[in-house]
This record gives C-alpha cells, sequence and structure tokens, in this order.
C-alpha cells in the first residue's frame, strides 16, 4: 500500500477534536441512558469499530456490544449501492433492548436504513442511531441520526475506522484524500 502521505490532501478532523468530540457524545449517551440495564452498542463493522472502542470508554452506564456486518462498498469499489446485505449476524438477542448503532459515517443512508429496517422487526426496547460522521450531501434516504459527531463535506475522507482498500483505518486522525495521488485510482 502507498504511503498515506502521498495522497493526503488535508486533516479534515484531527485526533484531539475528534477524541474531545466522542467524549462529549458518551457524556451525553451516559445522561440519556441513566438507569436503563438493557443498554446494547451494536457496531458495524469494519469501519465503525475504533469508534466504538473509544466511546465505549467514555459510556458510564453498565452496556453491552455486539458486531454485525453489512456489505456495501467492498474493496476498490468507492461508491454505495443501494443493495445492502447482512454478512455477519448479531450473536445478542435484542428483545427489549436498548439498541444503540454506533457507525463511523453515514453517506448515502443505505446501510443504516437497512440495519434499522431489519432490527426493530426483533422489537428492542429501543433503536437508535450514533453516527460520528454525517455526510448528508450524499444523502439518498432520509435516516434518523441521534448522536452526530460531525458534519462532514462530500469529500473522501480516511482514517480512524475509515479505510482506503481497507488500509489506514488506524490512523488517529480523519483525512482527505487527493484522488489524483492516490495509485491504481
Ligand atoms: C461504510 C460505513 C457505513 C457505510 C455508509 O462502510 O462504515 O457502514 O459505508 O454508507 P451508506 O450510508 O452509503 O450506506 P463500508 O461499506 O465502506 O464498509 P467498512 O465499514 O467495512 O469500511
Amino acid at each position: 500500500m502507498q504511503d498515506y502521505h502521498e495522497f493526503l490532501a488535508e486533516t479534515l478532523i484531527d485526533a484531539e477534536v475528534l477524541q474531545k468530540r466522542i467524549a462529549e457524545i458518551g457524556k451525553e449517551i451516559s445522561q440519556d441512558y441513566a438507569g436503563t440495564n438493557n443498554l446494547l452498542l451494536i457496531c458495524i463493522l469494519r469501519g465503525g469499530v475504533v469508534f466504538l472502542v473509544d466511546l465505549m470508554r467514555h459510556i458510564t452506564v453498565p452496556h453491552q456490544v455486539d458486531f454485525m456486518a453489512i456489505s456495501s462498498y467492498g474493496v476498490g469499489a468507492r461508491e454505495s449501492e443501494g443493495n445492502v446485505r447482512v454478512t455477519l449476524d448479531l450473536q445478542t438477542n435484542i428483545r427489549d433492548k436498548d439498541v444503540l448503532l454506533v457507525e463511523d459515517i453515514i453517506d448515502s443512508g443505505h446501510t443504516i436504513s437497512r440495519v434499522l429496517e431489519l432490527l426493530s422487526t426483533r422489537q428492542p426496547r429501543s433503536l437508535k442511531v450514533c453516527a460520528l460522521l454525517d455526510k448528508a450531501e450524499r444523502r439518498e434516504v432520509d435516516v434518523p441520526i441521534h448522536y452526530r459527531g460531525f458534519d462532514i463535506a462530500n469529500k473522501f475522507v480516511f482514517g480512524y475506522g475509515l479505510d482506503i482498500d481497507e488500509y489506514y483505518r488506524s490512523l488517529p486522525f480523519i483525512g482527505v484524500v487527493d484522488l489524483e495521488k492516490l495509485q491504481g485510482n
């Protein structure tokens, strides 16, 4: 994989700003769910993992975590298709749980819309969405976002869970890709 410094156009959100906002969201979630015993964070793999891990350490309410995977973009493809499919389902029975979906980014909205549709049939007590990044300009279907980290412009971003062909999810900041400098593009 090419060194990311070669195609990093700019740092959109630096690590300090990200962490500060994540702590704020964690505090808000802790207040909203105070007193509940059934909070379940569901992370949509793989992009949401980094956000989940940082976020959960700021949630003071006892909670469980589970994971699901949805296929939409795939390696090499960079446009969401309306066609999304569950490739890994939950281990947890979510009936009567307060479910909070944790996503790195909402783009067209198809992924979260499909997941909400599916999970609502399993009768959770509540079902909400927490997204670190909201690229609203790209929205194709309306989706509720109860906790939102940042509104971002329609730029190709990576880092902090978001990949470039599966690389660089580990970066502590959100960067913008200069597509002309990204090899094989
Ligand atoms: C990204 C992101 C969301 C989805 C958002 O996942 O993590 O799940 O796309 O796009 P949408 O709103 O247009 O549906 P991706 O499919 O790239 O997989 P990944 O999380 O494994 O990187």
